[in-house]
């Protein structure tokens, strides 16, 4: 059967050297709060329940978080008296019995499901306390693994480290896992007798082995438990998440020349055999499919790109943007809130935006759908086929029918039938031999400017 679950998040510290008015925690990796992606790989390491513990005033994350993390229960805690304080503060959480108690930090993103996977494992197998370690580059500043016979018997914060226990290089990366039924005494258990005066949930180790339970260490990468303190941190956990979902993508068949120039948001989704060129930007609510392409120097949002679809170069795909099969969008166009239908074409310098286009039209350079009155935003639907000359304005709410034909630089303010041919502008006149008479006029104007200023 199924080892019940609770996932503790952390998230009660100020973040002050962040500078900002945000909540640590709320700061957004990929487009996704510190935090979520934290309860994320909890529930993907098959955790049902999560926990939230916040500072005083926490009303800001509770109310960021609560939308995105279903069910998660809020704890407050008003002091931060340290991390087993913190966890306690949960109690009521803890109390309702799980098998497993994993607690995570808010601050810390980027840890694999895997590693929650292999602490569980561990607590599946009698441990009473599973610590994940790592070996960071330099030590100082984290809690030390402190082992005897390959045993993991306490963890010394630096602070309280002697010479010799700061020589140990596996060090605490701060993620925990208790089973569930010992973790309110053992932490209950916990004193604040420190050079920080913290209640320390590490001394759970020492306190568990005293009392006759197994406590094991697992290790993880560095880049699993790298912690954000300032915006620099920020920028590099960026930097990693950016760097793993790119290699994901390549490894399931998505083509990128120059990946590190390639941004994606936490929900991007990019299917097999699509290219993207150098130089994109994914917004949030992306899918691309199959032998879709994204040329270079594009920005997509809440859009739908279709197997076989083309993306730019320079184009702009805003919300609501769904390109069918095999549709075009080309350089220097926006589109927003319309579908582009299969095979239509939509190459340059145009703006379409609440539109619905058919099949295999083409939308001529420069075609502007007039959506907006300032008030109220307005529908143009083009039928399949139909062909829109360059430089039109679609003045909303219209309509033209299937293979139509706009002449260019028309203004098209009234509907246009199935077939037929709209002319929108005024019709061309020709002056025989003026244009010699007008720059004669023209010059003698500027040789009576210049004596002018001579005199
Ligand atoms: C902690 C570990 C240390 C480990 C390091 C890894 C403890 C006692 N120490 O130290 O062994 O090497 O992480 O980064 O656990 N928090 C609360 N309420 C509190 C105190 C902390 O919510 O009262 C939260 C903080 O916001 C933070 C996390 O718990 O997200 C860790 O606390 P912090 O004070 O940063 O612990 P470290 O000194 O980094
Ligand atoms: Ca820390």
């Amino acid at each position: 059967m199924a080892r019940s679950c609770l996932t503790i998040i952390l998230a009660a510290g100020q973040g002050t050297r962040m500078k900002s008015a945000l909540p640590k925690v709320l700061h957004p990796v990929a487009g996704l709060p510190m935090a979520a992606h934290v309860a994320a790989t909890a529930h993907a390491a098959g955790s049902e329940a999560v926990a939230v513990v916040v500072g005083h005033g926490g009303g800001d994350v509770r109310k960021a978080l609560s939308g995105m993390l279903d069910g998660a229960s809020f704890h407050e805690q008003t002091q931060q008296l340290g991390t087993a304080h913190a966890v306690l503060a949960a109690g009521d959480a803890i109390a309702k019995g799980y098998d497993d108690v994993l607690v995570m930090f808010g601050d810390t993103p980027l840890v694999r499901p895997e590693v929650m996977q292999e602490a569980r494992n561990k607590l599946a197998e009698g441990a009473s306390v599973v610590v994940v370690g790592f070996r960071p580059d330099d030590p100082s500043g984290y809690g030390r693994l402190i082992e005897n016979d390959g045993a993991l018997i306490a963890i010394r914060e630096h602070r309280d480290a002697s010479d010799e226990e700061k020589k140990i290089t596996l060090c605490n990366g701060g993620i925990m896992a208790f089973r569930g039924g010992r973790v309110l005494d053992l932490l209950g258990a916990v004193g604040n007798d420190n050079a920080k005066g913290e209640y320390y949930m590490t001394d759970a180790v020492e306190i568990a082995r005293t009392n006759g339970g197994k406590v094991v260490a697992i290790e993880a990468a560095v880049e699993d438990v790298v912690g954000v303190n300032t915006r620099r941190d920020l920028a590099a956990v960026e930097a990693i998440w950016q760097r793993r979902a790119r290699g994901a993508l390549l490894d399931a068949g998505v083509t990128m020349t120059a990946p590190d120039t390639v941004f994606l948001h936490h929900d991007t989704k990019i299917a097999p055999d699509v290219a993207i060129e150098p130089n994109v930007v994914f917004g949030p609510g992306v899918e691309v499919r199959s032998g879709a392409r994204i040329r270079s120097f594009s920005h997509l949002e809440g859009s739908l790109v279709g197997e076989g679809a083309e993306v730019g170069p320079f184009a702009r795909l805003r919300p609501g943007a769904q390109l069918a099969e095999k549709a075009k969008v080309g350089n220097f166009c926006e589109v927003k809130k319309a579908e582009i239908g299969e095979g239509a074409k939509v190459n340059h310098l145009t703006y379409v935006g609440d539109a619905v286009i058919g099949a295999h039209a083409n939308i001529g350079a420069g075609t502007i759908t007039c959506n907006y009155d300032g008030y109220n935003k307005h529908l143009t639907e083009i039928g399949a086929n139909a062909f829109v000359g360059s430089n039109s304005a679609l003045v909303a709410p219209v309509k033209i029918g299937d293979n139509a034909y706009i002449s260019s630089g028309s203004v098209v303010t009234d509907e246009v039938p199935e077939d037929a041919v709209a002319f929108g502008r005024a019709r061309q006149v020709n002056k025989e031999g003026l244009a010699p008479r007008l720059r004669a006029r023209f010059k003698a104007a500027r040789e009576a400017k210049k004596q002018d200023e001579k005199g």
